[in-house]
């Protein structure tokens, strides 16, 4: 992962969102993903809407509906939905072959919902996100409360070491009520068998390996934009 600061990657960040939009077209049903990437993805649309542009919105958190909501985005809820055109998220990872790691919000398992239901799923992303290996960033794994102890012990069987979330000293909780364990498996050479373990875990909601579940990734590197599909 590059470093880079923050006035760059924000304007990495804004750039790459821009492109996105470009491909929402008029009465699409668009996902709409978390985080500080997908929020310029959200005041774009906000815009393009400005301009004639019509659309409905599915919001992959609380915090991306209050704020699509307040560009006056109209929100679909998103357990009546079959399909949704396009889904524009960010992403904590990402590599060439379109795998991806999420949830450094917290949104993940909505997220996956979002990119599950999409025909067509963009990741926009700074420079910084695009890594040779997943597995720098850790795991989020979202989890029942109760299964706390099972799923960390799971975790640890599973090669990983994981970190209870906490913000400002208290237990962070998801917006549906659980817990997340930030897991450090190192670096993942099969990420696919990785989300398959997780998967069998009980009391795992969702983790943050996103695999096949992305179309496109559009990154913004300084001037240039990178598209990997
Ligand atoms: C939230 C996510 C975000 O997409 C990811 O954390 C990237 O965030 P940002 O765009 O702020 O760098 O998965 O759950």
């Amino acid at each position: 992962m590059e470093s880079i600061d923050k006035v760059k990657q924000d304007a990495e960040k804004l750039a790459a969102a821009k492109e996105a939009v470009k491909l929402v077209k008029n009465n699409d049903v668009v996902g709409l993903g978390t985080g500080s990437t997908a929020t310029f993805a959200i005041k774009e649309l906000a815009e393009r809407m400005k301009n004639g542009l019509q659309i409905t919105a599915a919001a992959s958190s609380l915090k991306t509906e209050e704020i699509a909501s307040s560009y006056g985005i109209p929100i679909l809820k998103l357990e009546t939905l079959g399909s949704i055109d396009l889904s524009i998220d960010g992403a904590d990872e990402f590599t060439e072959s379109l795998n991806l790691i999420k949830g450094g919000g917290g949104a993940l398992f909505r997220e996956k919902i979002v990119a599950s239901l999409s025909k067509f799923s963009v990741i926009v992303a700074d420079s910084s996100k695009k890594v040779d290996t997943l597995g720098a960033f850790t795991v989020p794994v979202e989890v029942v409360p109760l299964a706390l102890q099972y799923v960390s012990d799971q975790l640890e069987k599973a090669g990983g070491s994981g970190i209870l979330r906490k913000r400002e000293g208290e237990t962070f909780v998801t917006d549906n009520g659980n817990y997340i364990i930030d897991a450090n498996f190192g670096l993942i050479a099969e990420p696919a068998e990785l989300a398959f373990t997780l998967n069998q875990i009980d009391g795992v909601l969702a983790h943050g390996l996103f695999i096949g579940l992305t179309s496109k990734v559009i990154m913004a590197r300084a001037e240039e934009i990178l598209v990997f599909e």
